[in-house]
């Protein structure tokens, strides 16, 4: 269970002006939502993406996890906490160049402190080939495509079970079909697992296929 009150992340310019990158009063999401961030670009989509996963620590309010204040937590604590209870899916995918697909999910297997036996292994193996890459398993990234890569990418999200996963535009760089396809994997695996997904996207086909839209609105600046 995720919940926000009142958070801002400011940053300050070095001509005194202090920018607003993202502002939200009040969102939760119970175990099993779907939600979309819609909202301009600028608007803070990927910023309160990167303030929910512990990335970065709000200037300003707070945020919960099953009643918690993470914001609060100590960095290696949130690390922790992200390894074992996030999927994070980066528009650039962020897969590691020089590791090959079933090593990539591995890392962040190993992440999420899991110890690797037959079971994990078979899992991998499950998600690589319902995502159509079963025979990809020891191609390194720069021999897939895009649409490969971004499978790769939602298959690593997955592997540890989170019980929340965030997506940042992750059909941005993809054909209808291969959006379509990560786009559906998505939201059965997080069906099936009870994971709370949000996602964030400008792409209208895809916000109405959630039952919930959360609109972030452009919060400004403030002038020296
Ligand atoms: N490190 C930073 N320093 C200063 N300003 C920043 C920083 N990160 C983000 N911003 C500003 O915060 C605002 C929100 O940025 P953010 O990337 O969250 O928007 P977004 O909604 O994800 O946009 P897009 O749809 O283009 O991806 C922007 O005006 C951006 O310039
Ligand atoms: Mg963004």
């Amino acid at each position: 269970m995720l919940t926000i009150r009142n958070i801002r992340k400011e940053y300050r310019h070095p001509n005194g002006e202090t920018i607003v990158a993202a502002a939200v009063r009040e969102f939760g999401a119970a175990q099993g939502e779907q939600i979309v961030l819609a909202g301009p670009s600028g608007s803070g989509k990927t910023t309160l993406l990167h303030l929910i996963a512990g990335f970065t620590e709000p200037t300003a309010g707070e945020i919960l996890w099953d009643g918690e204040r993470i914001d609060a937590w100590a960095g290696r604590r949130r690390d922790t906490w992200r390894g074992g209870n996030v999927g994070y899916i980066f528009q650039n995918f962020n897969l590691l160049p020089g590791l090959d697909v079933r090593e990539n999910v591995m890392v962040a297997a190993a992440l999420g402190n899991r110890k690797f036996g037959s079971e994990e292994r078979r899992r991998i193996s499950d998600l690589l080939a319902r995502v159509g890459l079963g025979d990809r398993a020891g191609h390194k990234p720069s021999q897939l495509s895009m649409g490969e890569q971004q499978r790769v990418a939602v298959v690593r999200a997955l592997i540890n079970t989170p019980r929340l996963i965030l997506a940042d535009e992750p059909t941005a760089s993809l054909d209808r079909d291969n959006a379509d396809i990560v786009l559906g994997l998505l939201q059965t695996l997080c069906r099936e697992q009870g994971s709370i997904l949000i996602l964030a996207t400008h792409d209208h086909e895809v916000r109405a296929r959630f039952p919930r839209v959360h609109e972030m609105t452009r919060p400004g600046r403030i002038p020296a």
